[in-house]
């Protein structure tokens, strides 16, 4: 019987789509028992943005709360999301950053890690994919995915061959905006699946509504995981429904490995708690909707909305067409970047200044220096000549890795951090989120000091 696996990603993509990342995990701690039976081939659970969520909103560990999840699914593969280089971030981090995270999220509990690069950039996947390799654990690496004249299928299948080359387990199509198109999954499944003898995994959004047609086309193409989110967190911004592609699924004489009762009873316990994101208005429902714009302008939705509020906050809404325009050129002359974050701000925020200022590149943002100069890495097609030298002056490009142009930071912070951080795990958090971490640590400590206060006075 043919096969198709499914990673169910409510409590990691699902979450952040919807709802900014507040589940707590107190609020689906009861679900995880019963999803431990679902037969799913992975839960997406951890990484995104659930890690500074965690700290900065929901008053907990984020390495707990991995710990915890693992402890009631013990029978399921826990997944993450890395931004490679970036790990959790947007800024780069030291090699020994990004292998001690790694060390330690394997040691938590993630069997499988996804890890990609906004611009594609092998140099920015290869350490924390040997580091995943070296710890045991499922490396999935992640091809960007988007459309230019330099992002062909070719092209992609290219790189799957590399990432076999360095040993990845798995080759994950990432499509966060939504928008590839069911002929396109099915041409690029194929093409990867001709250059590598690896398994397949794709990842889509229902944005603009054509997930579930993707997802069949990936799956006839030979695809062998897709990721969906259990029906009530599904759809618009997020995944397509597991129950749904199950059921057509197994209609067409796929072995799913999933149990429909226990896809039920996940749904059963995760309906209440999206109906009270409804309620107190967490969750727009605006947010489920298909809306098509981003294939009208190859821009993606969440890139849309912010160019539209950046031009409300200049009362320049009349620009909008013109700055619609604008933005394919911006995109080309800094070397066709996939539009995801921080790359889509960066695009749309020169792109508008271009506009508004009547003459283009007269201010470039700092962001924009910094990405001339390599400091993101290696874009798809070169950066336009003239903008490297407007951006720079005299000063040169950097020339290799830029994380090889950085120190090692873990020790040194970890001795900065004495009597502040109990473990590695704090220190780590507070490499990647520092503000936000010690205000954790801060409030942590004074829960602690509460707690002990009150066991004494019950005491005596
Ligand atoms: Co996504």
């Amino acid at each position: 019987m043919k096969k198709v696996l499914f990673t169910e990603t409510v409590l990691r993509d699902a979450n952040q789509s919807l709802i900014a990342t507040r589940l707590k995990y107190d609020d689906f701690a009861a679900a995880l028992p019963i999803m431990d039976k679902a037969g799913y081939y992975s839960v997406e659970c951890w990484g995104g943005a659930t890690f500074d969520s965690c700290l900065r909103f929901l008053g907990e560990d984020p390495w707990e709360r991995l710990s915890k999840i693992k402890a009631s699914m013990p029978n399921t593969k826990l997944q993450m999301l890395l931004r490679g280089q970036n790990i959790l971030g947007y800024k780069h981090y030291p090699d020994d950053v990004v292998r001690k995270f790694v060390e330690k999220a394997v040691e938590h509990g993630i069997s499988i890690v996804r890890i990609f690069d906004a611009l594609n950039d092998i140099r920015n996947i290869e350490v924390a994919m040997d580091e995943t390799i070296k710890r045991g654990a499922i490396a999935s690496a992640a091809i960007s995915y988007t459309t230019s004249p330099v992002h062909t299928i070719k092209a992609f299948a290219k790189m799957s061959k590399t990432f076999k080359k360095m040993g990845a387990h798995t080759i994950c199509i990432k499509d966060m905006a939504g928008v590839i198109s069911p002929q396109e999954t099915y041409d690029l499944v194929s093409a990867i699946k001709d250059a590598v003898d690896l398994p397949v995994v794709l990842h889509t959004h229902c944005t603009t509504g054509l997930a579930f047609m993707s997802c069949l086309k990936a799956v006839e193409a030979g695809a062998d995981v897709i990721d969906t989110a259990t029906s009530c967190f599904s759809g618009g911004t997020s995944q397509p429904a597991t129950e749904t592609l199950q059921y057509a699924l197994s209609q067409m004489g796929y072995d799913t490995g999933l149990d429909p009762k226990v896809l039920t009873e996940v749904n059963a316990y995760f309906k209440p708690l999206r109906d009270c994101f409804l309620e107190s208005g967490l969750l727009d429902p605006l947010v489920m909707a298909t809306d098509t714009q981003a294939l009208e302008y190859k821009i993606p939705g969440g890139m849309l909305s912010n160019l539209i509020s950046q031009l409300k906050a200049q009362n320049a809404m009349d620009r909008l067409p013109e700055v619609l325009e604008e933005t394919p050129r911006v995109r080309e002359d800094f070397g066709y970047p996939p539009l995801v974050t921080p790359m889509s701000q960066m695009v749309g925020v020169q792109a508008t200044t271009n506009v508004l200022q009547g003459e283009r590149y007269k201010t470039i943002g700092k962001e924009a220096v910094a990405y001339c100069k390599g400091e993101y890495g290696t874009p798809p097609a070169p950066i336009a000549d003239f903008l490297i030298k407007k951006a720079l002056g005299d000063e040169k490009p950097i020339e290799g890795r830029f994380a090889d142009t950085m120190e090692p930071l873990f020790e040194k912070t970890k001795e900065e951090l004495k009597g502040i951080a109990k473990n590695d795990e704090d220190v780590l958090s507070y490499i990647s989120f520092p503000s936000v971490a010690e205000k954790f640590f801060k409030e942590r400590k004074e829960k602690e000091e509460r707690k002990t206060r009150y066991t004494i006075e019950v005491i005596e």
